[in-house]
């Protein structure tokens, strides 16, 4: 190492998620005793656009942040760096905006940065390696819908609170005779409701992926509250309702699908009147906050070292990956942000299916 300390800028970009501050912990901590120094952006990408807002990291500033939710550096899922519009759109960042992102690096004498972001901001993140900046993605979702890799962490504490949610929702769906249509977050990707719902012994999994045949399901639910007496629905909130184009356009804009449970629970309730006592229950944003399970904590650990280990080799331009349980480099390109989906040949989707869970 040169005389000169590395200085490398670490961004928290995106949605936030169970597990950041634990990838943010682990690299300042691995990088700091190699001698490298950290400057964390203030609010994403924002932080390294003008007027920047920016903190040294350092030990002290890291300790005891791994078991906390959420991300020290805060984060925005919109702004002037948002690379990604609508449902799968993207854009090209302005040129100007990018410079100004690389010139105020520069300015900083930060020598390159180390991205911890999901699909909008990681696509961001490779815009601005096409300008040369060096970098190094950490895929970040609760969704985990990247394509990049197997699993993302803040996806498992995600589950665990859908699971949660799901097993106090049986008692009372079964003390009032009721069905329940329980919303998990997910975007466009099934993952959270799929493994939640079946965990949790739910009676339906209705997926984004496919289409619902309502009269179908609504066949289903009549025959199950005969035989079961009431039922626990994981509803994804990206499923595909068949509205108005109007109404369905506005859903599908990134950030509009809360509340499809309701909007389904409607549909039911005018196209079979008095069949069904229903509510709906969106489970939100609780499946974002709070602290990361052991298992996001243990992964959120091996993406940070990963992430340094790869930035001191300057493997430059890349995404620490998990692929069948080894973490490998994926390269950071522009398609970086193609969505992995649930298909009917997943393992977990058979379980289901083979446990007899009524599927759309
Ligand atoms: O992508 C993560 C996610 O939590 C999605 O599951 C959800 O649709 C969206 O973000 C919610 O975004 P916001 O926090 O802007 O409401």
């Amino acid at each position: 190492m040169s005389d000169m300390a590395h200085k490398v800028g670490i961004i928290t970009a995106g949605g936030d998620c169970a597990g950041i501050n634990a990838v943010v912990a682990t690299i300042v901590k691995i990088g700091s005793a190699q001698g490298y120094e950290f400057i964390g952006f203030h609010k994403g990408w924002e932080g390294a656009l003008s007027p920047m807002r920016y903190r040294t990291l350092d030990l002290e500033s890291v300790r005891g942040i791994s078991h906390l939710g959420g991300t020290i550096l805060k984060t925005t899922n919109h702004g002037r760096f948002s690379a990604k519009i609508g449902r799968g759109e993207k854009h090209a960042i302005d040129p100007a905006i990018l410079l100004e992102a690389k010139t105020n690096l520069d300015s900083l004498g930060i020598e390159g940065l180390i991205v911890i972001g999901g699909d909008g901001s990681l696509a961001g993140a490779s815009q601005m390696a096409d300008l040369g900046v060096n970098i190094i993605g950490v895929p970040k979702t609760i969704d985990n819908d990247l394509s990049t890799t197997d699993v993302t962490f803040g996806f498992s504490t995600a589950v665990s609170v859908a699971v949660e949610a799901l097993d106090k929702i049986h008692t009372t769906a079964t003390s009032h005779g009721r069905v329940f249509l329980v919303e998990c977050m997910g975007r466009t990707a099934g993952w959270i409701t799929l493994h939640a719902g079946l965990a949790a012994g739910a009676d339906a999994i209705l997926l984004p992926e496919f289409p619902l045949d309502l009269g179908q399901f609504v066949g289903f639910l009549e025959q199950h509250m005969q035989t079961h007496g009431s039922a626990v629905i994981a509803v994804a909130e990206g499923i595909t309702l068949n509205l108005p184009s109007t109404v369905q356009d506005k859903k599908n804009a990134e950030n509009q699908m809360v509340g499809s449970s309701y909007t389904l629970m409607q549909m039911i309730e005018t196209q079979f009147p008095g069949k069904f006592e229903l509510r709906n229950v969106i489970l939100g944003h609780t499946q974002r906050g709070g602290s990361p399970n052991a298992e996001d904590r243990i992964l959120a650990r091996r993406y940070g070292i990963a992430a340094f280990e790869a930035y001191q080799q300057g493997q430059f331009k890349t995404v620490v990956s998990m692929r069948s349980g080894q973490i490998v480099l994926s390269p950071l390109t522009g398609e970086i942000d193609v969505v992995k989906r649930v298909t009917k040949d997943n393992p977990i989707y058979q379980a289901a299916q083979k446990l007899g869970v009524y599927t759309n």
